[in-house]
């Protein structure tokens, strides 16, 4: 008799169990209760309010009028991979086209860092708020994330060198920082990183810089500080990157990791049965992105810092709002008091004021009791946003 094709009937039908203990995205909790909701202000995303600039729209089209829909090399296209190398070079000392993989947008780059170096059981250590993302990839390869979280005080949110160092123990695998951060806005000072840098070298544990926002970033420099000013190019350091941010290319899924030529090969095969390679269309327009787009950059960079302090300046105006000024990103992370639910608080807003924040407790439970506010828009839409909170609280008082 043959065996009864129904026998698995028993067994639930469900997702391996590392992928169910994931935690589901609680900015997208806050959207989804907006969802279908008249005369939403949002700014719970990470992205500006503003399209794509022309002449990477128009370099697009033009790709796809001449043809360039057809898979690439794993790595990237040539020209892409030379663009990004020099940009790199510009901005962090010479760095060659062997270390530079295009990947489809920083959150695919994470994902393939992660698989690169990370295997069932390794201990990573993530420095915490921090977007979700980063923190949940490692736990879907197997792998247990350690926090070490930012301190806030007077100064806002600060590292203490020395709890991150006697967190990255010998049997550490990886060490992931984002700067600057995403929520916070954090940015990671040039001695902290040659501290972590010197002693992930003698412990042997790779770094994955985040750095997908550091020309978003308000010092006198055109770009943060990178682990990319200090390692060598072969040492146990990827550092990822994307289009998304500084050139506002959130939907093109457009990214690039720069790591030893050691892991290379390694790394096509990985893209090979990730997504086989980039868009051939939007590579060639992150070519002219890359090219012509430092004074976009530049510009945008302008805007961004005046609609932080004006946001800054409305929102320390707002009683029980305590809000300092970050040094990069596009986010302000203030504390609320009221919001120490902050999921609670959130979904309270959007439904009862119509305005969309990200609740602190998304990016971990240091995060509890802060929200997170995307400026990358128009000041009169940040003021609008302020008056909505102001009435909510003034109600709720
Ligand atoms: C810290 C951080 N890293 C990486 C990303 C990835 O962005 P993308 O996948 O759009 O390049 C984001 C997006 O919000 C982010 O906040």
């Amino acid at each position: 008799m043959n065996a009864n094709p129904l026998a698995t009937a028993d067994v639930p039908v469900a997702a391996r169990d590392s992928i169910r203990a994931l935690r589901a995205s609680r900015i997208r909790e806050v959207a989804n209760a907006g969802f279908g909701l008249p005369d939403v202000l949002p700014f719970w995303f990470g992205e500006s309010d503003r399209v794509t600039p022309d002449f990477i729209r128009d370099a697009a089209a033009q790709a796809l009028s001449r043809g360039a829909t057809f898979y690439t090399h794993n790595l990237g296209i040539a020209p892409l991979r030379d663009a990004l190398a020099g940009y790199v070079t510009e901005l962090h000392g010479r760095t060659t086209m062997d270390h530079v993989a295009v990947t489809s947008a920083g959150v695919n780059a994470l994902m393939l860092a992660a698989q690169l170096v990370v295997g069932p059981g390794d201990r990573t250590v993530a420095v915490t708020p921090l977007w979700p993302n980063v923190v949940e990839i490692p736990k879907i390869l197997g792998a247990q994330v350690d926090t070490v979280s930012l301190d806030y005080g007077d100064l806002g949110w600060t590292l203490d060198v020395d709890k991150l160092l006697s967190a990255l123990k010998p049997d550490t695998k990886l060490l992931t920082v984002n700067s600057p951060s995403n929520p916070t806005g954090w940015v990671m000072p040039r001695e902290a990183q040659q501290a972590v840098l010197d002693h992930c070298r003698r412990h042997g544990i790779w770094i994955l810089a985040d750095e997908v926002y550091e020309r978003l970033y308000y010092g006198a420099q055109p770009a943060a500080p990178s682990f990319l000013d200090l390692a060598e190019r072969d040492e146990r350091v990827i550092c990822v990157n994307s289009f998304s941010k500084s050139w506002l290319m959130t939907g093109w899924r457009l990214g690039w990791m720069v790591l030893p030529s050691a892991l290379t090969d390694d790394l096509g095969k990985l893209i090979e049965y990730n997504t086989s390679c980039a868009p051939s269309f939007v590579q060639e327009a992150g070519v002219v992105a890359v090219r012509d787009g430092t004074p976009f950059i530049q510009g945008e960079n302008v805007r961004l810092r005046a609609a932080r302090d004006h946001l800054v300046s409305a929102l320390s105006k707002v009683p029980g709002v305590d809000v300092h000024s970050p040094e990069g990103a596009m986010y302000v992370f203030f504390r609320l008091a009221g919001a120490q639910d902050s999921l609670a608080f959130c979904k309270r807003l959007v439904r009862e004021a119509r305005l969309g924040l990200a609740p602190g407790s998304a990016f971990g439970p240091e995060g509890e009791g802060f929200v997170r506010w995307c400026y990358a828009c128009d000041v009169q839409r940040l003021d609008e946003g302020v008056k909505r909170l102001q009435g909510f609280l003034e109600k709720a008082a």
